[in-house]
């Protein structure tokens, strides 16, 4: 950070750690700062095994800290972890150091997965390592190249370009040095980072570009383009600079971002902020722009919720509005994706349809395909990126694929998509996150439009992916003479679709009162077929992610091969009984549940006599047309989870174990 005036350092740590806890949802088991030190360009480091709440309070305590010391220019990086290699603890935490004096310092979102190779080879240089980390090679690599710099005189980017070039994996890091007082060095390969520029001046985000310097074989900067280079050179002290993973963690202080690319090293120094290209293609002329962002403050604060995810849930009438606003014309019957209209002719020449995704991203391809396959009239086949990855599925040129993600940062789907490119097919990008990775990869996609979601457990930006992919296939399917009933039907549908979530979002006491005689129990069962089996698999991660209940989403076709086994007046079942073309079969299924004693909880559409006199308590949700009803019966089961985790005791956005982006395999 460079700041526009003075600051104390009190001010940084608290810029810190708030940055922190706005990004705690993506990793939550030990947290870390480096902070400049007053003396001899020192580097102090604070590391505690928890929450970031832990850290600072650890902060207060260290009296080499002089808080109230104002700074012209300081530095200070924070990390929050996540943990894969190594358990939580203090010394697992980042940032990570070269040796005791702090000479190098590192923090860290990825994984390093040639990291024991590199360690061996610094084992046998005398280096040591006081972690279990990954990590932990990158600081004593710099610091090997520093040592073995021999006459030359390296940058610190050179350094860190060095450095980069040994590393496979994926990685944001940021470095600091006792070496290079004033300076910090950032870079990145598939995991997300952005630089939040903030500056005394107004910077439109038209006017200024930051042109990306090459760096040559005698280490010297290359100015390629100067194209509103120079302009934000010269503001020199008065900008100030934030690098995070995402926004969410600088959008109080700044909404114009520069989204880097793979292999981007940015550099600041002096106050001034440089870019440069690792390996740069003859002829590439590479310019950053600085995006406005639109996301507001207001979106990542949990205003009087107990938490973001209870917030998220309540918040779809307007997510699942704002995914639609703008795009169904209700006068025409016309739907228009801006990001697919120049690629509709070839997805239409397609031969087939493969949505891919993790989680809930999956179920609501699951959820959709049945529509999809109607409206596009093309195969479409569901696929869990790690899975397609495994079994090296066959990719064909005049495939399309589709990568569904609400972060766009899921490193299996992110593989996935890099797989499928390899093998020429046409790639399509629903994502949450305007400037992430899976949108910047893909050939042309979706935004979703939920608004930035915080909760761990995936809630309004599954109802959305829901709608933007439904979206699609009556984009698809609009010079369909055949189908312009059906589509009129579904479009009236999604007209009405918030009002009829409002008024699911009515139940909430009803599904308190169910979770308050459930959330003993050690398992339930979400039973369901047709267009709301994806409601049964959602339901279930959404019932395993926060209270930690066994759960399972059984499709009711199958009950008879199995889980009937598990039947009995003990076992907790919820059963989707919706009157659509399914509604005989499940029907068929309850019989099964109830001749073994089962006493099922049943979601069913209102006043439905012959389903309420079997169901044990029924929670009764309003009609809709048959493809649209899993959004508003996954609902109940979202709040459902909520309330349960909350009775169990649980911090419902911090669930144990899991994180918000899974940026590593
Ligand atoms: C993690 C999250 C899930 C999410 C999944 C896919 O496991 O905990 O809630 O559904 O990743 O994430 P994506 O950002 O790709 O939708």
């Amino acid at each position: 950070l460079n700041y526009c005036v003075p600051r104390t350092r009190k001010e940084i740590f608290e810029t810190l750690v708030k940055g922190l806890q706005r990004l705690e949802y993506r990793g939550y088991d030990s947290a870390g700062k480096a902070l400049d030190g007053i003396n001899n360009n020192n580097i102090v480091l604070i590391k505690k095994k928890g929450k970031v709440k832990a850290l600072d309070e650890e902060l207060y305590k260290k009296d080499c800290m002089d808080l109230e010391v104002e700074l012209d220019t300081h530095f200070g990086m924070a990390h929050t972890r996540w943990a894969t290699h190594g358990e939580p603890s203090a010394l697992n935490s980042h940032p990570h150091r070269s040796d005791k004096n702090n000479e190098f310092v590192v923090i860290h979102n990825g994984i390093i997965t040639n990291y024991k190779e590199l360690k061996k080879y610094l084992n046998s240089k005398g280096y040591e390592f006081e972690s279990k980390t990954d990590t932990e090679v990158i600081p004593k690599l710099i610091k090997y190249v520093y040592d073995n710099r021999e006459r030359e005189d390296l940058s610190f980017s050179t350094l860190v370009e060095r450095v980069i070039q040994q590393l496979e994996g994926a990685f944001a890091l940021m470095f600091k040095s006792r070496y290079f007082p004033g300076e910090a060095v950032a870079t990145r390969r598939g995991s997300p980072l952005l630089i939040g520029v903030r500056s005394k001046y107004e910077l439109s985000a038209d006017s200024i570009c930051i042109c990306v310097l090459t760096l040559n074989s005698c280490s010297t900067y290359h100015l390629i383009q100067t194209n509103g280079y120079e302009s934000l050179f010269s503001y020199g002290k008065a900008v100030e600079y934030y690098f995070a993973s995402d926004a969410s963690a600088i959008i109080e202080h700044t909404n114009k971002v520069i989204y880097l690319e793979d292999d981007d090293i940015a550099a600041v120094v002096g106050g001034k902020l440089s870019l440069h290209r690792l390996n740069r293609l003859a002829g590439e002329v590479p310019v950053r722009a600085i995006q406005t962002l639109q996301m507001e403050l207001q979106e990542i604060m949990k205003g009087n919720f107990e938490a973001f995810m209870q917030k998220e849930i309540f918040e779809q009438p307007e997510s699942v509005f704002n995914t639609m606003r703008g795009r169904i014309c209700f006068d025409t019957n016309k739907v228009i994706l801006g990001g697919l209209e120049d690629h509709l002719k070839e997805i239409k020449r397609c031969r087939r349809l493969i949505m891919i995704g993790c989680g809930t991203s999956f179920h609501a391809a699951v959820a959709t395909r049945q529509v999809l396959e109607e409206l596009t009239e093309l195969p479409v086949m569901v696929e869990l990126a790690s899975d397609f990855l495994d079994r090296n599925t066959p990719v064909f040129r005049d495939d399309v694929c589709f990568y569904i993600s609400q972060s766009g940062e899921t490193a299996d789907t992110l593989m996935a998509l890099r797989y499928c490119k390899d093998r020429g097919a046409l790639t399509v990008g629903v994502t949450n996150t305007v400037g992430s990775s899976i949108s910047r990869d893909t050939d042309c996609g979706v935004h979703i439009n939920a608004g930035p979601e915080i909760g761990v457990a995936s809630t309004k930006a599954y109802t959305s992916q829901f709608v933007a992919l439904i979206m699609f296939g009556l984009m698809m399917s609009e010079d369909r003479i055949s189908l312009q009933t059906r589509r009129l039907e579904i479009i009236n549908g999604l007209r009405i679709l918030p009002e009829l979530i409002k008024k699911v979002l009515t139940l909430d006491k009803n599904i308190k009162s169910i979770a308050d005689e459930l959330y003993e129990q050690r398992s339930l069962l979400v039973m369901g077929r047709g267009f709301n089996y994806a409601t049964c698999l959602e339901g279930a991660l959404k019932i395993k992610e926060i209270p930690y209940m066994h759960s399972e989403g059984i499709l009711a076709g199958e009950l008879k091969h199995g889980p009937l086994a598990l039947i009995d007046k003990h076992m907790p079942v919820i059963m989707i009984i919706m009157r659509d073309a399914c509604y005989t079969k499940c029907q068929n299924a309850l019989q099964q549940v109830t001749a073994r004693s089962g006493r099922p909880i049943i979601l069913c559409c209102q006043d439905d006599p012959e389903v309420s006199k079997n169901a044990y308590k029924t929670i009764e949700l309003p009609q809709t047309v048959d493809c649209l009803q899993g959004i508003l019966s996954v609902i109940p089961l979202q709040l459902l989870s909520f309330h349960l985790a909350v009775l169990r005791g649980y911090d419902v956005d911090c669930p144990r174990n899991l994180a918000k982006s899974v940026t590593v395999e």
